[in-house]
């Protein structure tokens, strides 16, 4: 039997296979139904709360036609004292094709997959990894910055708010430097994980060279206590603000949820430059492509 692969962080795929990934969600944008996964199985388990991304990759796949099981963690056997390790292994012998994971803890993915023959998607695992988050954020950009995968070199990007503690930050900082982007990370000092790239304290200081901004949430649920004075005190410094951009030529991206008027405030959410619904819309085109690439184990490497 072939040793499955899977999608456990954005480095698990080469720069070509990306291009291709997108390529193929880029010939998605109005397919509503199709047959390419017809018969088969996919499982999909989240251990973390999700709107978007579990709808997301339910959607994608009941697009391909695949049958898609959703596991409710609340009545499943872990709840009752079963490990994670033995559920995925008593999933895996249902012959799944496909099990897409998310779990507050990083390297679920990576423990798992010795226990099943069939992909593992990681919809997001601990402050680790959050690999379709990011190629659809990277599809975003690609389409704002003139649909050419050429034109993202030396385009900065300003990732602002909790970093240390975002997977979706993690990811994208992976990959967005991968397609030769300049990263800048900016939040207060308690929010900066360590790193080696360019680290600012205060948006205003910046706001005027990005080309591009991505907002990420408190991520109050990763925090041992409150690490800040107030929301309220972190948002007149943080917050993506009509002041901050003046009438530059930029975008605007949030991975959701977003607090409104701490990350993002209600006038710029209107604005066209904020691309967040475009990045939903975008994930389902991304993760009909992922699932399909890595289902129908399409190397093209
Ligand atoms: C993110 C997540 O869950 O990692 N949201 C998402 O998947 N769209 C970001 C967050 O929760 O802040």
């Amino acid at each position: 039997m072939q040793t499955p692969r899977h999608l456990l962080r954005t480095s698990d795929l080469q720069v070509k296979e990306i291009e291709s990934i997108l390529d193929k969600a880029q010939s998605y944008k109005d397919t509503k139904h199709c047959d390419s996964l017809a018969n088969k199985t996919i499982i999909t388990i989240f251990f973390e709360n999700s709107t978007r991304t579990l709808s997301s990759f339910e959607i994608a796949a009941k697009r391909l036609n695949a049958n898609v099981i959703r596991l409710d963690v609340s009545k499943s056997s872990t709840s009752k004292g079963e490990t994670i390790s033995d559920t995925a292994a008593n999933l895996n012998a249902m012959d799944p094709h496909a099990i897409i994971i998310r779990h507050k803890n990083a390297g679920a993915g990576y423990y798992l997959r010795s226990q099943v023959s069939c992909p593992i998607i990681n919809g997001g695992d601990g402050a680790h990894a959050h690999p379709t988050q990011a190629l659809l954020d990277l599809l975003t950009l690609k389409e704002y910055f003139g649909n050419d995968f050429s034109q993202l070199k030396g385009k900065k990007i300003a990732i602002v708010g909790d970093i240390k503690n975002s997977r979706v930050a993690n990811s994208n900082i992976e990959l967005l430097t991968r397609f030769g982007m300049e990263v800048l990370l900016v939040a207060p000092p308690h929010f900066l994980p360590p790193t080696n790239l360019p680290t600012f304290h205060r948006l205003r200081d910046i706001a005027q060279e990005v080309d591009a901004f991505m907002s990420l949430r408190t991520q109050t649920e990763r925090h041992d206590k409150q690490i800040y004075g107030s929301l309220k005190d972190y948002a007149s410094q943080y917050c993506i603000t009509k002041e901050i951009l003046g009438n530059r030529d930029v975008v605007i991206l949030h991975p959701g949820p977003v607090h409104r008027n701490i990350d993002i405030d209600d006038e710029v959410l209107k604005d066209k430059r904020c691309k967040v619904l475009e990045q939903v819309n975008n994930g389902v085109r991304v993760r009909m492509a992922v699932l399909e690439y890595f289902i129908n184990a399409l190397d093209i490497s």
